[in-house]
């Protein structure tokens, strides 16, 4: 199985993107709905619950796994990868840092995530192997929970989001990273409040495209995954969160309660 996981209903999307490219996979899923935010958690906090979400998925029968979280790509990846050496992990931050480096036309990359992704700099890391971009991170947190309430297109979250857009503006980006997985949502809002030169590079269609890639490369891994029905796991249930899995992925789901412990 792909096990996917993130700290709570924001890796949807990326599963949504996999799902969308890879419909005959089963995919697992762990939403750590009960610890949730990761992004303004420490570094240590933050890469030991990715590593407990990591040995669930394992554990079920997870052959191949997403960190659908940027927070835990950014500071958790490194312990996951210790722990399972020989497993492919992929994470939604190369990806799109790929993407990003292809299509930025004047080297000028503007990156909005969560504090924790922001403050580890992993974006101005892994550009600089591409060579050189002047990147502009920008944390924009308040998103999290008003895209959780639906609120898309209210006129708070368009004042929150020109906001947060500013620094991108001023540093003249070319290029914007959706560097957190409910931005994506936010997509047409954000896309309509900069300019239209700018690229607006989602981490979870960029994650669902290398995966595919890499499957049809590797068909021995790929011919062990099993095929059929996905399962969702979250740590904490409540009739909001099945409310957002729901809306967001468009169709009906079932939701299952586990504990990490
Ligand atoms: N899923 C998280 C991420 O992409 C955002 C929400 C959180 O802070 O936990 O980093």
């Amino acid at each position: 199985m792909i096990g996917l996981f993130d700290s709570g209903v924001g890796g949807l999307t990326v599963l949504k993107e996999v799902a969308k490219r890879l419909p005959e996979y089963s995919l697992l899923y762990l939403g750590d709905t009960a610890r949730t935010p990761y992004g303004n958690k420490s570094p240590q906090v933050v890469a030991s619950y990715g590593l407990q979400a990591a040995r669930f998925l394992v554990e079920r029968g997870a052959r191949v796994l997403v960190v659908a979280c940027n927070t835990v790509s950014a500071v958790g990846l490194e312990a996951i990868e210790q722990a399972y050496p020989s497993m492919p992990v992929f994470n939604v931050i190369t990806p799109a840092v790929e993407v990003a480096a292809r299509v930025s036309s004047h080297h000028r990359v503007g990156v909005m995530g969560t504090r924790a992704l922001v403050a580890s700099g992993i974006y101005q890391r892994l550009l600089a192997v591409h060579g050189r971009y002047q990147v502009t991170a920008q944390a924009a947190p308040l998103l999290v929970p008003l895209v959780e309430e639906g609120w898309l297109d209210k006129p708070e979250t368009k004042r929150i989001v020109k906001h947060y857009l500013t620094p991108f503006k001023q540093a003249q980006v070319d290029t914007l990273v959706l560097a957190c997985t409910h931005y994506p949502l936010l997509k047409p809002l954000i896309a309509s409040r900069i300019s239209r030169r700018v690229r607006v590079v989602d981490p979870a269609e960029a994650t669902a495209i290398a995966l595919e890639k890499w499957l049809t490369q590797n068909p021995e891994t790929a011919s062990t995954l099993s095929k059929g029905e996905s399962r969702l796991y979250v740590t904490d249930l409540t009739p909001h969160t099945e409310t957002i899995a729901r809306s967001w992925l468009k169709r009906t789901i079932t939701l299952e309660r586990v504990s990490l412990d």
